[in-house]
């Protein structure tokens, strides 16, 4: 279990390095990186990573793995398998399966079939409310107790805004961040799509931006009385991003994410009722692109996030109302954050990794996101500048449920290495 990892450009945020650096690895852990290492025997494995990257294995705050209950979309073995090939090392799986994640036997289960069958480090998140019923708090202690690196009620927001003082209040007890999906209910009513030209041109019930703008400011005001932080789920609107960039100026302990998706595609995806570009929240205006971009840039958005979200074809190959919401993500992240984002000038390829790798883990208390010495060796190889074209054929996920198919995006993750061990050779995953 030796590897030597030789002529990369390693970029490593937290650590400051950006050079020209090799990387040598043993029983699991980085044990060196310098210049020019010599090391050698039969059995180490030398990586030459001339003319690529050599980066902190991606971390992703949110995604969906299905398993329990949903195993024919995706579970952990496939779910974990399609990470790795997207150069997720750890991912952090939301708990909207069946039976939900709202109590220790299952964050259990989840934890023990991702030690046995995943690849990759798999961190479940927990239930605010019982069921996700947004009645009732969950055991929160007891699930903080069995592992669990946050909670959310994912999926769905906590329409009620005293039980969600209360979630604050008491998670704030435990250190365990609180992930807001926000979404004023009574303002989606049964829209399917954002609300504007393209809802009205398709005939299609929309949702107004204010539905999400309503939630996350008042999330914001719940965090500012119970001095809990915060941390608001794909953020798709300006005004989401306006107001939480306010309430950070302001001093409010309020992080944020956005995906993939809301930086590269607007609701004209959805032409042609593309079910495939379903998703909640839906894909909104240029306008909002650009404010998502601009948050992106100015550090209001502090993660790039999956949401991966695989549904099974017969859920999408519907009329457009009855779609499920989602998209699957692990595959395609990366070369989209280097294709819209780094190519385009708005990120660098360090600031790009500090939102994939850095704030994830610091927001979940996560001693991961970076090459530290003598710390279990997450670490991928990319060609940032290898072109190549999406296909939703070759996915290791389950679901083929992509926007994204025929899309030429660059950018390929060629090593993926998880605590020390090949998971991805050559693009190939073991
Ligand atoms: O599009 C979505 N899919 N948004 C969510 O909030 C939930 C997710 C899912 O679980 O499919
Ligand atoms: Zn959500």
């Amino acid at each position: 279990m030796r590897i030597l990892i030789k002529n990369g450009h390693v970029i490593d945020p937290k650590n400051r390095r950006d050079d020209k650096l090799d990387i040598y690895i043993e029983n699991g852990l980085i044990v060196e990186i310098d210049k020019d290492l010599d090391y050698s025997g039969g059995d180490i494995e030398v990586i030459d990573a001339e003319g690529k990257l050599v980066v902190p294995g991606l971390i992703d705050m949110h995604c969906h793995l299905r398993e329990p209950g949903y195993e024919y979309k995706e579970d952990i073995e496939s779910g974990t398998r399609s990470a790795a090939v997207g150069g997720f090392t750890s991912i952090a799986c939301m708990p909207n399966t069946n039976p939900v994640i709202d109590n220790q036997a299952i964050v259990e289960y989840v934890k023990t079939k991702a030690k046995n069958v995943g690849v990759v480090n798999v961190y479940p998140i927990g239930a605010i409310t019982k069921g996700l019923k947004g009645e009732e708090l969950a055991e929160i202690g007891e699930l903080k107790f069995a592992g669990v690196v946050a909670v959310s009620d994912d999926g769905k927001p906590v329409m009620n805004s005293s039980l969600m003082r209360r979630a604050l209040q008491y998670t704030n007890m435990f250190d365990t961040p609180v992930i807001s999906h926000c979404e004023d209910l009574t303002l989606v009513g049964d829209g399917v799509m954002n609300e504007g030209y393209m809802s009205t041109y398709l005939g299609l019930k929309g949702i107004t931006r204010a539905a999400e703008d309503v939630m996350v400011a008042r999330d914001i005001v719940l965090s500012e009385v119970t001095g809990a932080p915060i941390h608001i789920a794909h953020v798709s609107t300006a005004g989401a991003v306006e107001i939480i960039r306010h309430a950070k100026a302001r001093g409010v302990k309020v992080t944020c994410e956005t995906c993939p998706h809301y930086f590269t595609l607007t609701d004209k995806a959805v032409e042609g009722y593309n079910t495939a570009a379903k998703m909640n929240p839906p894909l909104r205006t240029e306008e909002d692109v650009e404010a998502v971009k601009e948050g992106l840039k100015d550090g209001t958005i502090d993660v790039i996030a999956t949401d991966h979200a695989p549904h099974h074809i017969d859920e999408k190959n519907v009329e457009f109302d009855k779609a499920a919401n989602g998209i699957v993500g692990f595959e395609t992240a990366l070369a989209l954050g280097i294709t819209y984002l780094v190519d385009t000038g708005i990120l660098t390829m360090s600031q790009l990794l500090q939102k994939m790798c850095v704030n994830p883990a610091n927001i979940l208390g996560l001693n991961k996101g970076s090459l530290g010495i003598n710390r279990p060796a997450d670490v991928i190889v990319i060609d940032k500048n290898e072109e190549y074209i999406v296909d939703i054929n070759k996915f290791q996920s389950k679901s083929r449920n992509s926007p994204y198919h025929g899309y030429t995006l660059k950018g390929t993750v060629h090593y993926t290495i998880v605590g020390g061990k090949v998971i991805v050779r050559q693009k190939v995953l073991l």
